[in-house]
């Protein structure tokens, strides 16, 4: 990684992943979040932008249960993509999960950092609640209106998700951060290759607010949404995934893309 932000300066040696993937500006590291973000260095990071498994889709618990493609997917089995991990929790253990990982990243941010985190309605209440246990500043909420969704008679339809948002202790309003929009306006991506992917422009948009050239954490890889949003628009990097088959196919993707970037920078 360049600009100096090399491994050794993000964690301690013997905690090194077993495989990490990386770039001009970003890494993935592949890896449990809840143990990789104790290994963190302290206040490295600018901000925290994610989009974590959020153990919703019902609102039973069996329901819950299911795979993340028989919640979160329309597709056929034929044409599904592969699920992804630490989706089955109930309200009290994701509750609980959520807070130990949020104290754990908090320390290895600086302060005044901005934090991000995806979630659905049915999670909002919960998510508030771990964000704060873990000790940051809750600001607001801002909304992504996917624009579609499934009609339902006699009912409001579920056509946005929620970005909870809010900040290391203090957040100074003389960052060089000019004012943000508080609602986003993005179908879900087209040929997408995971199964709760976002689209690139929102995390392009939602990154920021985070300070120019910064160095942002995403803790929920998936498929390199946000490490390949902040690496084209002038951030530094560092995602996290567990999936082998995610850290796979997200690694990939952040280095086809962003070569292919490069090429036609040069054309
Ligand atoms: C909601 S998806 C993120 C999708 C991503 N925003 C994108 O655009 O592709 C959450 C991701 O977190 C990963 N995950 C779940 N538990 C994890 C853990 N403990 N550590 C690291 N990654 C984890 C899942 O494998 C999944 O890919």
């Amino acid at each position: 990684m360049t600009n100096g932000l090399s491994l050794e300066e993000l964690m301690k040696e013997e905690t090194y992943p077993e495989e990490y993937a990386e770039g001009e500006n970003w890494k993935i590291l592949h890896g449990d979040t809840l143990k990789l973000v104790k290994a963190f260095q302290p206040g490295i990071f600018d901000a925290v932008i994610t989009d974590p498994p959020y153990a919703s889709g019902g609102t039973k618990q069996n329901e819950r249960n299911r795979t993340t493609n028989q919640k979160y997917s329309s597709m056929s089995a034929t044409n599904a993509l592969p699920d992804f991990d630490g989706d089955n929790k109930d309200q009290r253990s994701w509750t609980h999960w959520m807070a130990e990982w949020l104290y754990d990243v908090r320390k290895a941010c600086k302060k005044g950092a901005p934090i991000c985190l995806f979630i659905d309605w049915r999670q909002y209440p919960s998510i508030t609640d771990a964000l704060q246990w873990a000790g940051w500043i809750w600001r607001g909420t801002a909304v992504w209106d996917k624009g579609n969704s499934r009609p339902q008679k006699g009912r409001f339809r579920q056509q946005a998700e929620y970005i909870v948002w809010g900040s290391n202790g203090p957040m100074p309003i003389s960052r060089p951060v000019s004012c943000l929009p508080g609602v986003f306006r993005y179908g879900n991506p087209q040929n997408r290759i995971h199964v709760t992917e976002k689209p690139l422009q929102l995390m392009k948009d939602v990154i920021q607010i985070c300070e120019p050239g910064g160095l942002i954490l995403d803790p929920f890889a998936g498929a390199g949404t946000t490490v390949l949003a902040a690496v084209m628009t002038g951030y530094r990097a560092v995602g996290i995934e567990v999936t082998d088959a995610y850290y796979k196919l997200g690694s990939d993707r952040v280095k086809i893309a962003l070569e292919a970037e490069q090429k036609e920078d040069e054309k």
